[in-house]
């Protein structure tokens, strides 16, 4: 079954028409990319599933249910997870008050100190406890997003960007994160990525989204050969990349 089903999305944003009948779905436990050139319409369509804006057509499906009317702390309560292409933290608050903020409001997990510290370690950020959101560096603070997103429990997690600016090291550890998040906690994983070695890494579905519109559906082989898609994002910049 479909833990996740988008149907028919549109929005537009006053003449601008981003979205143009985006439809897709997502199995339980499954982990999906979702790529596309800049202002392709991925973040809108996060912010669409997650309820952050509404959309002028179509709707949201989460385990069968229509929660398209839910503002985005009902679909978090459902188990919709989110992190944002630009981090939202409290800066003036500790990597530990940052997590343990989700834990008291809205989180099925018990809201103490001791599961912030569990959810801290799980990614990495042990040594930062104490530290003030605001003195990390980005990788931190993506880690942080993380583990913000995690302390809700969901049962899917939509990422945006989580790669981006990220050093190599940085990057595996968080592929290894997000691969044990999802064997072991069973959490569906679905991925807004412009880094596609990783994104590689960690799916075998990748949707390419190109002026509003879903171009391609497959695996990331059949992805970078599809002539279409070479032509609306990889272009010479991925192939240049490739041989690097
Ligand atoms: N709140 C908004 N108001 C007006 N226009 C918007 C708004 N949000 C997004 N847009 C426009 O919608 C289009 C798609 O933007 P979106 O952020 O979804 O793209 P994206 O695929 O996430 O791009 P990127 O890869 O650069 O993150 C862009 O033309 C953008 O300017
Ligand atoms: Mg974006």
């Amino acid at each position: 079954m479909s833990i996740l089903e988008v149907r028919d999305i549109h929005k537009s944003f006053g003449g601008n028409r981003v979205l143009k009948g985006v439809s897709f779905s997502v199995k339980e436990g499954e982990i999906v990319g979702i790529v596309g050139p800049n202002g392709s319409g991925k973040t809108t369509l996060m912010n669409i599933i997650n309820g952050v804006i509404r959309q002028d057509k179509g709707s949201i499906l989460l385990m069968g249910k229509d929660i398209s009317s839910l503002r985005p702390s009902g679909r978090a309560k459902l188990g919709m997870g989110r992190t944002f292409q630009i981090t939202r933290l409290f800066s003036n608050l500790t990597v530990l008050e940052n997590v343990l903020i989700p834990l008291h409001y809205g989180s099925p997990l018990p809201a103490t100190e001791e599961t912030a510290i569990e959810i801290i370690e799980a990614v990495g950020l042990s040594h930062k406890i104490r530290d003030r959101a605001g003195s990390l560096s980005l990788a931190q603070r993506k880690r942080l997003e993380l583990a913000r997103a995690i302390a809700l429990k969901p049962k899917v997690l939509l990422l945006d960007e989580v790669f981006a600016g990220l050093n190599p090291v940085s990057i595996r550890e968080i592929v290894e994160l997000l691969l044990k998040l999802n064997r072991e906690k069973g959490i569906t994983l679905i991925l807004v990525e412009h880094v596609l070695k990783a994104l590689f890494k960690l799916t075998r579905r990748v949707l390419v989204l190109s002026e509003g519109r879903l171009i391609f559906e497959g695996s990331p082989e059949g992805m970078v050969k599809d002539p279409e898609v070479i032509k609306a994002y990889l272009g010479e910049r991925y192939l240049k990349d490739e041989s690097a």
